[in-house]
Order: structure tokens, then C-alpha cells, then sequence
């Protein structure tokens, strides 16, 4: 097994890993990488959607989608269609994927099907180094505290999207869960920042402009450059990231809205994960 660290902050690249081998035996090696480096890259791996989805079942059940409708065959993968026009995409923004939900997801599987020639990356945030190089003052004034996160906003995913359907049994009103700012990994022990720019929306016990002056400052700190990786992804490419402890960004710079004709194609699984403390 060979491993290229894509930053000093997280994220790794493997080599020597095969996924398809679900044994007890290579997933420990595979959930070792995962809570060491928080999200890993296995390249040149052509898994079939069941190869896939029993890799996800490895790590816990799977989530069905509060807004996305999944595959037809299999209703765990949802595909995420950046077609050419459209005009909005699919995380573009820093987030942690449904941190509004009440138990919000544990790790996400993606798959690359079809990548642009250009743009098109993936970046990563440890929220680990982030709680641990937090200011100070900020720490203290937040450690106990919860936040609202909201799912406002997430149902742009679908409404606008000519390549992606909506999930018929999804929530239509906007929902919302509270959860600690601060909470502790249920593997490692950690203490992870939990709050991010997409979703969070209000810290519970300040008003609300000291909230937003708080939020913005943590929001402003987990973007630091150097808390983060950068991934250029190739097709057949597997990245699996640890949602607790990281945030991420998928950057729209392939420009699908300005006609130049480029496509980019997922295969996500998530795995639903547990409440918060
Ligand atoms: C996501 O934000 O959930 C997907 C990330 C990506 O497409 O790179």
C-alpha cells in the first residue's frame, strides 16, 4: 500500500487498495485510512454501483436523500448531474453534507463517472485543526453552545436541476436541527468545529447580530488555506470522506453555466450517521 498525503492539513491518496474487497480484513485498513486522514482518493478503481453499495454497507446503513431521488435499479446512489447548462451545482459551497438532518451523515462515498478536462476539484477542510487553532476568545464563548442548522437552501439542489429528480418523499417545508458546536468524533475522541457556512444559520443563546458577527469568523477561519486539500479528480476515481470531521467545497470552475460544453458526473452513497454530542 502506498499512500501521497495531498496536504499537511488532510487527505490522502491510496495506492494498493482493492475496494471491491469487502473483507472485515480490508475495511479496517480502508476506516484506518479514513480516520487518519479524513478523506481518501483511490484512483483507477471501475466499481460497479453493487460493488459500491456494498462498500458503503461496510461502514453502516445507507441514507436515503432528504431532496434527491436515487438510481431507479438502486435507489442508495444518487448521481450528481452538472450538466452543461445548468446553472446552479450541486455543493458549491462549504458545507458538511445534511448537517440539518438530526443524525447528519457519517461518510459519503463518491465515485467519478465523467470529469471535465478543466476545473472541476474538490476541496476539503479539517475541522479538527480547525477547532484546535480556533481563536481563542472564540472557543470560550462557543464551547458549550449549539447551532441551528437549516436545510433552507437545499431544496435548489433539485428544483433547478434539469438532470436530477426530486425524491418524492422528501420533506417540502425547509426543517431544521440543533446541534453542538463542538462535537466529539464517536471514533477517535476528537473535538471537531460543527458548524458550516451553507447550513448553520444561528448560534442558540446570542442574538442574532452577535451570532452572525461569531459565525462569520469561524466561517472565515475553516476556509483558511491551509486547514485544507484540493483534489483534481480523473474518472473511476473512489474519494470517501469523513463528513464529521471534515467540510467541503466542489468548485463549479468548469463553468457549466457559460456554455463551454463540459460535463461532470458522481456517483454518491452516504452513510447515515448519528446524533451529534
Ligand atoms: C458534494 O458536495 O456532496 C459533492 C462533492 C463533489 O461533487 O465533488
Amino acid at each position: 500500500m502506498e499512500i501521497k498525503l495531498l496536504s499537511g492539513a488532510l487527505g490522502a491518496e491510496v495506492t494498493g487498495i482493492d475496494l471491491k474487497d469487502t473483507s472485515d480484513e480490508n475495511f479496517k485498513k480502508i476506516n484506518d485510512l479514513l480516520l487518519e486522514h479524513k478523506v481518501i482518493f483511490f484512483r483507477n478503481q471501475p466499481i460497479t454501483n453493487e460493488e459500491q453499495i456494498a462498500l458503503g454497507e461496510k461502514f453502516g446503513p445507507i441514507e436515503t436523500h432528504a431532496y434527491v431521488k436515487g438510481l431507479d435499479k438502486h435507489p442508495e446512489i444518487v448521481r450528481i448531474i452538472k450538466g452543461e447548462e445548468e446553472k446552479n451545482q450541486w455543493g458549491e459551497n462549504w458545507h458538511s453534507d445534511v448537517s440539518y438532518n438530526e443524525k447528519p451523515t457519517k461518510a459519503v462515498i463518491l465515485k467519478s463517472l465523467k470529469i471535465p478536462p478543466v476545473g472541476g476539484d474538490t476541496c476539503f477542510s479539517n475541522m479538527e485543526l480547525a477547532w484546535d487553532t480556533l481563536d481563542e476568545k472564540i472557543k470560550e464563548k462557543i464551547k458549550d453552545k449549539k447551532a441551528v442548522h437549516s436545510s433552507l437552501g437545499a431544496e435548489f439542489f433539485v428544483d433547478d436541476y434539469k438532470h436530477m429528480e426530486v425524491n418524492k418523499k422528501r420533506n417540502y417545508d425547509a426543517y431544521s436541527n440543533e446541534h453542538p458546536i463542538v462535537r466529539t468524533h464517536p471514533e477517535t475522541g476528537k473535538k471537531i468545529l460543527f458548524v458550516n457556512w451553507t447550513y448553520t444559520k444561528k448560534i442558540i443563546g446570542l442574538d442574532k447580530e452577535e451570532s452572525d458577527e461569531i459565525l462569520n469568523k469561524i466561517f472565515e477561519h475553516q476556509a483558511r488555506l491551509e486547514l485544507t486539500c484540493r483534489f483534481t479528480w480523473t474518472e473511476n476515481t473512489v474519494c470517501i470522506w469523513d463528513n464529521r470531521s471534515v467540510i467541503h467545497f466542489a468548485i463549479a470552475d468548469f463553468y457549466p453555466g457559460r456554455g463551454l460544453g463540459y460535463k461532470r458526473i458522481m456517483d454518491r452513497i452516504a452513510i447515515e450517521g448519528d446524533i451529534p454530542i
